[in-house]
């Protein structure tokens, strides 16, 4: 049960996947990239992931790659390739070989990354996780591109603090995202996410109206440090963790200090959710 990638189209073991020194993803750090995940076998939300992915790369100048038709049954045999009942999927566009300074071929680098799935640790979501806020901003916050140096520092301050995420706060104190997810408040009944400019994540257009359906209002609002103490709840999502309670911000507690009830029950409809489609793929394939 190897992990296996496909390099340009090729389908190799992930020990033996290689791309070139001279590529300007590795040369320049410039590239766009997704992560999903499969639920019983079928990559979730894949056209979603690779529409976020094509304007991406669209805005980093990189030709169109992987389009839906022809991709979908070329992860298909690799998912299969690999055994494994579930995977983690990294999609990743890069402007290909570079011919000069900072300009390519035009002809992308596109590697596909597939590995076991690890459920995340039940801990996470029985107990909450901490995250710190820290200062920085994502380079073009609305696309998923490589550029993680300054969520590098983040993340490391978090992990000074013995804490699992660390979130982008602007100059004026205003809350972003977390550097590998996005941020979600819950206050009196209504769900709120940053306004300002953020990735637009997966997960949480996939709780939307899980929310709404279960009776919360859902809107975006300026969210501060101060606004998140004063929360009933405090999530993080993304497509590998679904929905994370977090307990601690900077060292405060949120809410009770313990997961809210409402952490478990969208994160539950969103399973099962994820889980329907799956089994309707699963029916059309
Ligand atoms: C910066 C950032 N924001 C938000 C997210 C969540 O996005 P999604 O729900 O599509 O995984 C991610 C996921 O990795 C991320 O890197």
């Amino acid at each position: 049960m190897p992990d296996m990638a496909l390099v340009n189209g090729q389908l190799t073991t992930l020990a033996e996947a290689t791309v070139s020194v001279c590529d300007l993803g590795f040369l320049r750090g410039i590239g766009a990239f997704e992560t999903l995940r499969s639920y019983a076998g079928h990559p979730h939300a894949l056209s979603e992931h690779l529409r976020r992915l094509g304007a991406a790369a669209e805005a980093l100048g990189i030709p169109p790659v992987l389009t839906e038709v022809e991709f979908r049954p070329q992860l298909a045999a690799a998912v299969q390739a690999t055994g494994y009942s579930d995977v983690r999927v990294n999609l990743i566009v890069t402007p290909g070989l570079h011919t000069d300074g900072v300009f390519g071929a035009d002809q992308p680098t596109v590697v596909v990354l597939l590995r076991e799935l690890h459920e995340p640790p039940a801990a996470w979501y029985t107990d909450g996780v901490g995250a710190v806020t820290f200062r920085g901003a994502r380079v073009c916050p609305q696309f998923k591109t490589t550029a993680y140096i300054t969520g590098r520092e983040g993340l490391l301050a978090a992990e000074r603090a013995g804490a699992h995420e660390a979130i982008y706060c602007d100059e004026q104190g205003l809350i972003a995202e977390g550097v590998t997810s996005n941020v979600l408040i819950l206050k009196d009944g209504a769900v709120l996410s940053p306004r300002i400019s953020n990735l637009p994540g997966i997960t949480r257009a996939g709780l939307q109206p899980l929310a709404r359906a279960a009776g919360l209002e859902w809107q975006q609002a300026d969210l501060t440090r101060d606004t998140c103490f004063e929360a009933d709840e405090m999530w993080i999502s993304s497509a590998v963790r679904e929905l994370v309670p977090i307990v601690t911000l900077d060292g405060h507690s949120i809410g009770s200090g313990h997961p809210g009830p409402w952490a478990s029950r969208l994160r539950a409809a969103y399973r099962a959710a994820a889980e329907a489609d799956a089994a309707r793929d699963a029916e059309s394939s």
